[in-house]
């Protein structure tokens, strides 16, 4: 039994929690990584990051909805060519493994950005297949299995780290598409990316995000990302990283049970603080020791016994 309740492992990452910030959140430098980890985050994941610098969108990108937030960022990004410069910064300062959340608009840059990524120093890379608001990448890809299944194949040829896919709840049948993944290489998955939505403004009478769709993220969106950890724990047996709409110590407990080897957060950090990290890992701790349970690894996937 390992004396940290809270140590875990997957696909050959060791954290020292089962806790990591999720993509997208607290922008692209080492220092605001590092600022994460400080609040007890066990792991980062960068912000998507594609071959070439883009903008975004312009204002407003971001909406505050009832339980959460409805964003359309448009994926900005410095490109791989400047970012790697705050990769390998972020490798030397960061006591936490480096994830590196890539897109693309083909297989191929995929890869390349992948390879650049890996050559900086990220220890995993996660795929953004699963961005709902950018046309010809993102979701667009996820959601076609045959082009999914050529870019994981073509990442995993071309790098020696973990590849974990984050998959997008917008589809029909998100079990196909893990399956697809897997089957193509998949080192591990992440439930899920934001849900499909939009704001309208009763005064202008027009929609709110200057995209007019965008995803929702935060406590609206718990459940089904649960339901989806679930979901895909009976059907593949490759670790699955949960997220949406986690909070508290709770939520991270409820997709421990659900399947899920580890969470990721986003919207709690942007919202309260990057300190929400320490605060779930007590709650989950306190948790574990009250319940009998030796370590979180035996926590995951038991409501399945039902
Ligand atoms: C402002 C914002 C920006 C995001 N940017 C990205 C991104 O660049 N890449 C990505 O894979 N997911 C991105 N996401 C999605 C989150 O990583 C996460 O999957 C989603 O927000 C659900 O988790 P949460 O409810 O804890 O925020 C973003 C979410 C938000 C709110």
């Amino acid at each position: 039994m390992s004396r940290n309740p809270l140590s875990t492992s997957f696909a050959g990452l060791k954290l020292r929690n089962p806790t990591a910030l999720a993509s997208g959140i607290l922008g692209y430098t080492a220092e605001s990584l590092q600022r994460v980890v400080e609040g007890g985050a066990g792991a980062v994941v960068t912000k998507s990051v594609g071959a070439a610098p883009r903008m975004g969108y312009a204002n407003p990108t971001v909406v505050q909805a009832n339980c959460g937030l409805v964003n359309a960022m448009g994926l900005p990004n410095p490109g791989i060519d400047e970012f790697v410069e705050e990769i390998a910064h972020a490798k030397i300062i960061l006591q936490a493994p480096l994830i590196v959340s890539v897109f693309g608009y083909s297989a191929e840059e995929y890869a390349l950005v992948a390879e650049k990524a890996v050559a900086a120093g990220a220890e995993a890379l996660e795929l953004n297949v699963s961005c709902p608001h950018v046309k010809q990448t993102g979701s667009e890809i996820g959601q076609n299995p045959r082009i999914l299944a050529e870019v994981v194949a073509k990442v995993k040829g071309a790098v020696q780290v973990p590849v974990i896919v984050k998959l997008s709840p917008n589809v029909t049948d998100m079990a196909e598409t893990a399956r697809v993944a897997v089957k193509a290489g998949a080192d591990a998955l992440t439930a899920i990316n934001t849900v499909k939505a939009m704001a309208i403004d009763v005064d202008t009478t027009l929609p709110v995000l200057s995209n007019t769709r965008g995803g929702l993220s935060g406590p609206a969106i718990k459940p089904i990302a649960l339901r989806c950890v679930y979901d895909l724990y009976e059907t593949v047996e490759t670790p699955i990283i949960g997220c949406g709409g986690i909070t508290t110590w709770k939520d991270a407990v409820e997709f421990f049970l659900a399947g899920a080897i580890a969470v990721q957060v986003g919207t709690a950090v942007a919202l309260e603080n990057p300190n929400v990290f320490h605060a779930i890992n007590r709650g989950v701790k306190a948790y574990l020791k009250k319940k009998g349970y030796g370590s979180v690894k035996e926590i995951v996937g038991i409501a399945h016994r039902a």
